[in-house]
């Protein structure tokens, strides 16, 4: 039987194998931006995740008529508003790199920084993934992953990338850079987003869901 074809809006090919396994036996066949490079980038200028990941899927479904997907993930931190948030890829690229430091580096050198002052035990913070899927028909739906944890003083572990040596998650006991690929899954707000999304996608697609879902509602 034909599969169904869906877009997942990014330029990165593990995301799209990624989802590509999760939904194998959905009869749904995913592809990336790379399939369809007059799509063109849109800017991500929203003030929430929610709004960054619909404004990537709707205008891949626009461009394209296809079921669309996109996401968009970042560290909240309770001390700092919410900071980075949004911006937590470029969160540091106001500041000029030490010698070989990388983005992550700088990035986590940017936000000890910011949150010296602040007690340990006032350090909460948390993961978020949102995801958002969008038909051509106009019908969306919003899905929300969260990881909650501490912020650490000190980087700890060589796995995983991004905030991953700082961010401590007290069940576990490790940071997340400790834990292995499937440790992290298990518990991650990308983990937690990802399996909701399997859990709604086929009735989305077949309009068994209102207009415009949430997971988990608010
Ligand atoms: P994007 O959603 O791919 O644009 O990622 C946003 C940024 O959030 C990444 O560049 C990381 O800095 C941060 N981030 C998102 N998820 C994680 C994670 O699982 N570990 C560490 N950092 C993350």
């Amino acid at each position: 039987m034909k599969r169904r074809p869906v877009l997942l809006a990014t330029g990165n090919a593990g995301k799209v194998a990624e989802l590509s396994a999760l939904l194998d036996g959905c009869g749904v066949e995913v592809l990336g931006l790379a399939a369809f490079p007059e799509t063109g980038a849109v800017e991500e200028n929203g003030l929430t995740f929610e709004d960054n990941a619909l404004v990537k899927a709707r205008h891949a479904a626009v461009k394209t008529g296809l079921a669309s997907l996109a996401d968009d993930s970042g560290l909240m931190v309770d001390a700092l508003d919410g900071a980075p948030g949004v911006h937590s890829a470029r969160y540091a690229d106001d500041l000029p790199p030490l010698p070989d430091e990388s983005r992550d580096a700088r990035n986590i050198r940017k936000l000890l920084r910011a949150v010296d002052a602040v007690p340990e035990n006032r350090r909460d913070c948390r993961f978020v993934c949102c995801m958002a899927a969008v038909l051509p028909d106009g019908r969306e739906m919003l899905i929300r992953g969260e990881w909650r944890g501490r912020l650490l003083s000190t980087p700890r572990g060589a796995n995983g990338f991004g905030y991953d040596p700082v961010f401590f998650d007290p069940v576990l006991g490790k940071t997340a850079a400790e834990l292995s690929r499937e440790e992290k899954n298990a518990v991650s707000h990308r983990g937690k987003a990802l399996r909701a999304l399997l859990e709604h996608f086929e009735n989305f697609l077949n309009k068994k869901i209102e207009p415009c879902e949430r997971y988990p509602s608010p």
